[in-house]
């Protein structure tokens, strides 16, 4: 394991303050965290993309507190040092205020995260402003929010027109206002994100898919490496095959033990002949 410091909100600012691009990945499980953090990133988020990545949903919709916890919780003990972001499920804080604290606090007691974050804009600056003030750093999310998919009429740009774009960069203040310490942008247009990020004024701004200006990127991490079959969002770079790698590896072990060759002795253990004589006696 890497020996680097803990990543906190100040060392975030830090980074900001000094022009440096802050590092995000989604994750959900040890070894991917433990990858993550030998990788140097800056903030990993437990997504609820989890439903889609990892449980085979088609939506994050089904995605339950049970589940986030159990897969943050995994994260933590690979990565002890990235800034961790649990990402509050469907349902988990739109009922009210009272129900966000709950469960942001979940994440915090139970899970070791540094914060959480949760989708929508001004109509959910008071749940911001009420895990906030419970002591949580909390993240906003605007432009496309995978939880409000169907009413966004699917998974597309959001903010292409001005009126829309708009909304975007009032919905951003609003959230900063209420106390977000971040706020990410999915799939909106790059000089959208940049109006956003040059207004900022105590508030990180983060990107998906929305360009070079903000003050940090995040991606899916299936996205990186082909783990995700059904499809590839154009915004994602690939960095490597890893899916390609383990169907051709799983291929090969199928047709390896349908051709008896595998295992070969270097895979299994013997026993010492004095100890076989005496079994085979014994079941004589
Ligand atoms: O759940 C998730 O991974 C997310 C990203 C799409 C930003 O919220």
């Amino acid at each position: 394991m890497s020996e680097r410091k803990k990543v906190t909100l100040p060392a975030l600012f830090k980074k900001v303050a000094e022009g440096k691009p802050i590092t995000w990945l989604t994750c959900y499980d040890y070894p991917t965290a433990y990858f993550q953090e030998r990788a140097g990133i800056d903030m990993i988020l437990v997504g609820d993309s989890l439903g889609m990545t990892m449980l085979g949903y088609d939506s994050t919709l089904p995605v339950t507190m049970s589940d986030m916890i159990r897969h943050t919780q995994a994260v933590r003990r690979g990565s002890p040092n990235a800034f961790l972001v649990g990402d509050m499920p469907y349902m988990s804080y739109q009922p009210s205020s009272e129900t966000a604290v709950i469960n942001a606090g979940r994440f915090m007691a139970e899970a070791a995260c540094d914060g959480i974050k949760l989708e929508g804009g001004a109509e959910m600056a008071d749940r911001i402003a009420a895990i906030v003030a419970a002591g949580i750093p909390a993240i906003g999310h605007l432009g496309l929010t995978p939880q409000s998919a169907s009413a966004l009429g699917g998974f597309r740009l959001q903010g292409k027109g001005a009126l829309q774009a708009k909304k975007i960069i009032d919905d951003a203040k609003a959230l900063e206002e209420a106390g977000a310490f971040a706020i990410l942008l999915e799939l909106v247009p790059d000089r959208v994100c940049q109006i956003i990020t040059e207004r900022a004024e105590h508030c990180i701004i983060m990107s998906l898919g929305s360009g070079p200006h903000a003050h940090g990127q995040l991606l899916i991490y299936h996205d990186l490496f082909g783990l995700y079959p059904k499809f590839t969002p154009r915004m994602a770079k690939v960095y490597g095959n890893a899916g390609e790698l383990i169907q051709n590896g799983l291929e090969q072990y199928v047709a390896e033990v349908q051709n008896k060759e595998f295992p070969q002795p270097k895979n299994y253990f013997g026993m010492k002949d004095e100890a076989y004589d005496e079994l085979i006696q014994m079941l004589d």
